[in-house]
């Protein structure tokens, strides 16, 4: 696609299931952490790509509400990654201009994680380059239920009427609530499913599954993806004039 076509595509939001890190280790005979730490290094040029792609924001599944049924030593190494990740990349994301987030249940995570999560979006508030967001201990349908219990306190403390209840309300409940709805959702390592990633924020968007393993995924791979996409004809429910 040349840079004029690219340009159409400004703006564009991205969510990317990242899948087949397990996979990718074991094939080589290598621990499933060793596929995760091959995971952040693609992620890293997928960020550096995204500006120049036409890509705004991107939003990246790191670990479910679910994950947590993995092996402790699994679990353990993925928390200590993440903290790890936000110290030594913080100065790289400032200069590339990216604002970090993360959505997900926070209350869930230990203090140190929290802490360095409230620092670096602190720390990145002023950029607008890329919009980038983690989550971590997200789930989709967990989402709700804190969305729909903070809901249900204003009803019973008399400051919501439940007809004033829809769709925006719900929406500005949502750990994405500073986000748009995501364009499209890649998912890579061949799984055809959503695991519970942004099942309400979803709900027009296109998606891409690719057989490609998440510490294989290329440039070129995420460039072939959005020349697809910017090819598709979105109708939301209307028909093509
Ligand atoms: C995705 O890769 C990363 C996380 C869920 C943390 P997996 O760890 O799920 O890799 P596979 O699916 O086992 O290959
Ligand atoms: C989804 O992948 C979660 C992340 C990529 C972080 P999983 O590997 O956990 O999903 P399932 O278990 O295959 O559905
Ligand atoms: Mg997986």
């Amino acid at each position: 696609m040349n840079t004029a076509d690219r340009k159409a595509l400004r703006g564009l939001h991205v969510a990317i299931i990242m899948d087949g890190n397990g996979r990718w280790a074991q094939s080589r005979g290598l621990p499933r952490l060793m596929g995760h730490r091959e995971g952040v290094r693609r992620l890293k040029e997928v960020v550096r790509a995204c500006p120049d792609l036409g890509v705004q924001y991107l939003t990246v599944y790191a670990f479910s509400t679910e994950n947590w049924r993995r092996s402790r030593r699994e679990v353990t190494g993925l928390m200590s990654m993440f903290a790890r990740s936000i110290r030594r990349e913080a100065r790289e994301l400032l200069k590339q201009g990216v604002r970090m987030r993360f959505v997900g249940d926070r209350t869930g995570l230990s203090p140190v994680l929290q802490d360095l999560f409230a620092w670096i979006e602190d720390l990145t508030a002023g950029n607008t380059r890329l919009h980038m967001t983690v989550a971590i201990n997200y789930g989709g349908r967990d989402e709700l239920v804190r969305a729909t219990r903070a809901i249900c306190a204003a009803v019973a403390a008399g400051t919501l009427r439940p007809e004033a209840v829809n769709e925006e309300l719900i929406a500005a409940q949502l750990d994405t609530r500073d986000l748009p709805d995501p364009d499209l959702v890649i998912r890579t390592s061949g799984e055809v499913r959503s695991s519970n990633f942004l099942p309400w924020q979803s709900a027009y968007s296109e998606f891409e599954f690719t057989p490609v393993l998440w510490p294989e995924f290329t440039r070129a791979e995420f460039e072939t993806i959005l020349d697809a996409y910017g090819l598709r004809e979105r109708r939301f429910g209307g028909v093509t004039a």
